[in-house]
């Protein structure tokens, strides 16, 4: 079976051709982030309008590097949820038009379940190996960041264990970069910056958690930085690499630790990466050697399976579309996850 992936929820155009075994035959990624950057965040209508622009050049980039037609693929696969809707209708509605002249059909994916089946792709070169079910998944994204059990290749089948009761992980390091004036997005530069300073120059505080064990928050994390940054700003780059070390070995540990605690008490001894924070080298440290002291197996996706890519979306709607799924000319865009969600993200609804 042969996949064309389409994705266009957030900041990211993306289409890629992938097998139902996890074999990306291509691949490609057109990033706005010099078109955000000046606003110091995604702004919605300015993505929407690139993403029209742009996703007919990505699609036929895709075919032509997976050296595939139309009529040799068995569907076409799209993030329809969560992101932004403007942005997402976008890309819902290039997949129908493709999907009706080719008589092929179309599945829509959510995001984070592509996230969760990006560890699958099979890369030229090295690839990672792959996890048996079920296994203990930490999903850290610019959006979202939760701890998920994932037992078996359909979404209603996911249970969320944990998430975050406010920001997420990578919300986190986009809005402390930006204090710092590192610009965006925030985690890259930080994941360099953080390598060349000290991660005990500043006392953060770990929050504490008095809910359930997998939960998280990193809002006061991200409060004590710009406190700390309002009172005293850095005096040279040595200060700023600092700050970032201290930031980032926080917020890394903090994650690392619940994944671990998350899969000893499910009792699942293999834990998953996914998501654009995944792609954090202190991160995969800390979780790998965590989970060794207890002979827990990590899987850490190739990095460019790790932030926002199209092959994801392909896999995913790949193991939909052998179960038979198939969706309408109504597919739509949502703003929200079909995931199952068990955490209350401050008072109000996540
Ligand atoms: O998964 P993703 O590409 O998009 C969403 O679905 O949100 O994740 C993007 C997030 C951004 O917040 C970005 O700063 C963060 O992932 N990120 C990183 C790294 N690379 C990307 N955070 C920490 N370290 C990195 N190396
Ligand atoms: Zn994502």
């Amino acid at each position: 079976m042969i996949v064309l992936g389409i994705e266009t929820s957030c900041d990211e155009t993306a289409a890629a051709v992938v097998r139902a075994d996890g074999t990306v035959l291509s691949d490609v990624v057109h990033s706005q982030v010099a078109l955000h950057a000046a606003h110091g965040g995604v702004v919605p209508e300015l993505a929407s309008r690139d993403h029209a622009k742009n996703i007919e050049p990505v699609v036929r980039e895709a075919l032509e590097r997976a050296h595939t037609t139309l009529d040799q693929l068995d569907g076409i696969a799209v993030t329809h949820r969560p992101g932004l809707v403007g942005a997402l209708l976008v890309g819902v509605q290039v997949a129908k038009g493709i999907a009706w002249a080719s008589a092929k059909p179309v599945v829509g994916v959510d995001h984070l379940f592509g996230h969760l089946l990006a560890i699958f792709l099979r890369r030229e070169g090295a690839s990672p190996p792959a996890p048996d079910l079920p296994f203990i998944a930490l999903l850290v994204s610019g959006g979202h960041t939760a701890i998920y059990r994932v037992d078996d290749f359909d979404p209603s089948r996911i249970t969320e264990l944990g998430a975050t009761r406010d920001d997420a992980a990578g919300e986190a390091f986009d809005k402390v970069a930006k204090l710092l004036g590192l610009g965006y997005p925030g985690g890259p530069v930080i994941d360099r910056l953080a390598a060349a300073g000290n991660p005990r120059a500043i006392p953060l505080t770990k929050p504490k958690m008095h809910g359930r064990a997998s939960e998280f928050s990193f809002s006061g994390i991200k409060t004590q930085v710009a406190r700390l940054v309002a009172a005293r700003p850095p005096a040279d780059d040595r200060e700023v690499a600092d700050i970032c070390a201290s930031f980032q070995s926080t917020v890394t540990s903090v994650l690392a630790e619940a994944v671990v605690r998350a899969a000893a008490s499910e009792n699942v001894p293999r834990i998953v990466l996914g998501g654009g924070v995944a792609a954090n080298r202190e991160l995969r440290q800390r979780v790998t050697d965590l989970a060794r002291e207890s002979a827990f197996d990590v899987f850490l996706p190739d990095l460019a399976s790790c932030t926002d890519n199209a092959a994801m979306i392909a896999l995913a709607g790949a193991k939909r579309l052998e179960r038979g799924h198939r969706d309408g000319w109504d597919l739509s865009a949502s703003s929200r996850t079909i995931l199952p969600r068990t955490t209350r993200k401050g008072r109000g609804r996540r």
